[in-house]
């Protein structure tokens, strides 16, 4: 069986929030749970399926932990590893809505790891995102602001895809 890394930068608590949900849907244990402000980042060799998620400050950044974390992963050699993508945003910041998603993938582009469980970001109201590359959205967006009715829903339907994907 696959084994299952959670890598999450949150400021105020609600990547958190996601990434304890996604380890639950995934049966991943705490102890697989990592927040990158304390994780090294060596620590993702241990895994062969990474989820990684994180949300976007300012005027379209990515969180600042995962700056830093990423900085020291996106030089690894991550070939045989599958990636997935989430990430915590708000729509009504409407030309930024979670670049966090695409600034993730575009970071580790060059470490040969292979993107796993694209997203469908039907439902939301913005005009653009990082999280868009090419006309796909390469991870999952989440919205917590203004749409947390339909988080738990976005959360399993993305899960489904990856135990697919990494079965
Ligand atoms: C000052 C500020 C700037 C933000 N900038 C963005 C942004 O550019 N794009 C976006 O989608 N969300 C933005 N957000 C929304 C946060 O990403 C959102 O609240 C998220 O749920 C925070 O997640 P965290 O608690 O895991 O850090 C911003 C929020 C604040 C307070």
């Amino acid at each position: 069986m696959k084994k299952i890394g959670i890598f999450y930068g949150s400021t105020t608590g609600a990547t958190l929030s996601v990434a304890e949900e996604i380890a639950k849907q995934l049966g991943v244990s705490p102890a697989d749970v990592h927040d990158v402000a304390s994780a090294a980042p060596s620590s993702v060799g241990d895994y062969d399926v990474l989820v990684i998620g994180a949300s976007t400050w300012g005027a379209g950044d990515l969180q600042e932990d995962m700056a830093t974390f990423l900085d020291g992963v996106s030089s690894l050699d991550l070939e045989g590893k599958e990636v997935a993508i989430f990430g915590c945003g708000d729509d009504s910041m409407s030309d930024t809505f979670c670049n966090s998603v695409g600034e993730i993938y575009h970071r580790l582009h060059g470490t040969k790891a292979m993107f796993i469980a694209p997203f469908n970001n039907d439902g939301y109201d913005y005009s653009h995102s990082e999280s868009d590359v090419h006309g796909m959205i390469v991870g999952l967006c989440i919205d917590n602001v203004n749409h947390p009715d339909e988080t738990p829903a976005r959360i399993k339907a993305w899960v489904e895809e990856i135990k697919k994907e990494i079965a």
